[in-house]
């Protein structure tokens, strides 16, 4: 009787060691598959016209909510830094021109291109977009909304999205992000690709529910 209990208990334990091992394998798998982005076609089984277009917007918003974007595009005037939002440091203010004051222009620091001994983000045309275009604590479908809008959007037809996000190299920059920053999700191809999905398909917006 003892011996049989023994040998249960030891089974037991060597299942239990298993299922505990084949959980953390699986927890540590995770954050590989979630930097990118998926296909237009991969949306295929969506047939009402109106939810295939929103869920284009969904996908891509993964992009427009990353923080190298959303870094540039803040609520008030000072740039953001990191993956939690902070501040710039040194406080600097986007000034009239969105390129710095007169005392502290962004291209003092931020070079043409990527300096990766001083960690220091770079391209030649580097500020802050205007204010209109903050994107900081919004949600998705109002960010959607704010992107169709001219008065908002810097006066840019929904066509000319397509080539801003998918070949624009002051926003490529986010996908080229240099020391140790995390990259925006997919490829910069792939985000235009869905840009060009999503304003061929009636540009539709989320509806606020589906919001981050
Ligand atoms: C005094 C130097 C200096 C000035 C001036 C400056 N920056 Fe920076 N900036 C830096 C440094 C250094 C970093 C990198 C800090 C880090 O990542 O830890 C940085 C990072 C950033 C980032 C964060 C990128 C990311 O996703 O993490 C943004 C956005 C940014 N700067 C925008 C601006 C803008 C816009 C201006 C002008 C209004 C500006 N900076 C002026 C030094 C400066
Ligand atoms: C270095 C700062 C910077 C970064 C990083 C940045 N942007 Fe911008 N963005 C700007 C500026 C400045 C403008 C205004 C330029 C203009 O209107 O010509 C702008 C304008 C835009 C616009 C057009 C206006 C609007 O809001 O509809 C879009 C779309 C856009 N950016 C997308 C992105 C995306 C997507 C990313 C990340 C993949 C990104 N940006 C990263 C600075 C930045």
């Amino acid at each position: 009787m003892k011996n049989r209990l023994w040998i249960l208990t030891g089974i037991i334990g060597i299942v239990l060691i298993f299922i505990l091992r084949a959980e953390a394998k699986s927890a540590s798998a995770k954050p590989l598959l979630e930097n990118t982005l998926a296909s237009p076609e991969s949306f295929a089984s969506i047939k009402d016209p109106q939810k295939l277009s929103a869920a284009y917007f969904t996908e891509l918003s993964k992009v427009l909510t990353n923080q190298r974007c959303v870094n540039c595009h803040p609520s008030g005037d000072t740039p953001r830094q990191g993956d939690t939002r902070r501040l710039h440091q040194p406080l600097v203010y986007r000034g009239v021109d969105g390129f710095g004051t007169n005392s502290m222009r962004c291209s003092t620091c931020h070079q043409s291109a990527n300096f990766e001994p001083g960690r220091i983000p770079g391209h030649p045309g580097w500020h802050l977009a205007p204010s209109e275009m903050a994107w900081e604590g919004k949600t998705v479908p109002e960010i959607c909304e704010q992107i169709k809008d001219p008065q908002r959007n810097g006066n840019r037809t929904l066509h000319d999205l397509i080539d801003h996000i998918g070949k624009d190299t002051l926003v490529g920059w986010a996908w080229q992000p240099g020391y140790g920053r995390t990259p925006a999700p997919g490829t910069q191809a792939q985000a235009g690709a869905l840009v060009e999905a999503w304003v061929n398909s009636g540009a539709a917006c989320p509806q606020q529910q589906s919001s981050r």
